[in-house]
């Protein structure tokens, strides 16, 4: 037996062992926070969980999408600029709003309606956040460079995380 192999093998993380330690340190991050209901807490706390999430994870693009008058503006992100406003409806963040529900898209080409912030985006997983009363109050969006990179690994552990900031 090879022991280098052996070694390397036994400290790379599988995702789930990723998201295993991201969701500790993301309770952790937000413990005491979450009592304040103030729109300037909720972006705080936005901005440490992506940026928490896209340094773990190593993601192209992640951020939020808050639900503002009636539309999707753009929340605290890390990566590229993105757009400002997406409608009810619109592409994959405001389709997972209508819907109420977490939307995996393995080939963004494939998805009518996709908005493309960036021609690099490939695949995406969008989860909604919900309010104590079950509005739709934000969504997370993320992409990556590479086709199908989001599973339900990824939909169990992100929509836990936006259980938390609810
Ligand atoms: N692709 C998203 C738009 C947001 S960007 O990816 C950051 C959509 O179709 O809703």
């Amino acid at each position: 037996m090879n022991n280098n192999l052996q070694e390397t093998s036994s400290i790379q993380e599988t995702k789930e062992e990723k998201y295993q330690l991201l969701t500790k340190q993301i309770k952790a991050l937000i413990e005491g926070e979450t009592e304040k209901k103030s729109p300037e807490t909720t972006v705080a706390v936005m901005a440490n969980v992506c940026a928490a999430i896209h340094e773990t994870m190593g993601f192209f693009w992640t951020g939020f999408y808050r639900v503002v008058e009636g539309e999707l503006l753009l929340g605290p992100f890390q990566g590229p600029v993105a757009c400002m406003h997406i409608g009810y409806g619109r592409g994959v963040c405001g389709t997972a709003w209508k819907q109420r529900q977490t939307i995996v898209v393995p080939n963004v080409e494939q998805f009518p309606g996709h908005i493309a912030c960036s021609s690099l985006s490939r695949s995406e997983i969008v989860v909604p956040v919900f309010s104590e009363d079950g509005e739709v109050t934000a969504v997370l969006d993320i992409d990556s460079k590479e086709l199908g990179t989001f599973d339900d690994i990824d939909r169990r552990y992100l929509e836990e995380i936006c259980k938390m900031i609810a």
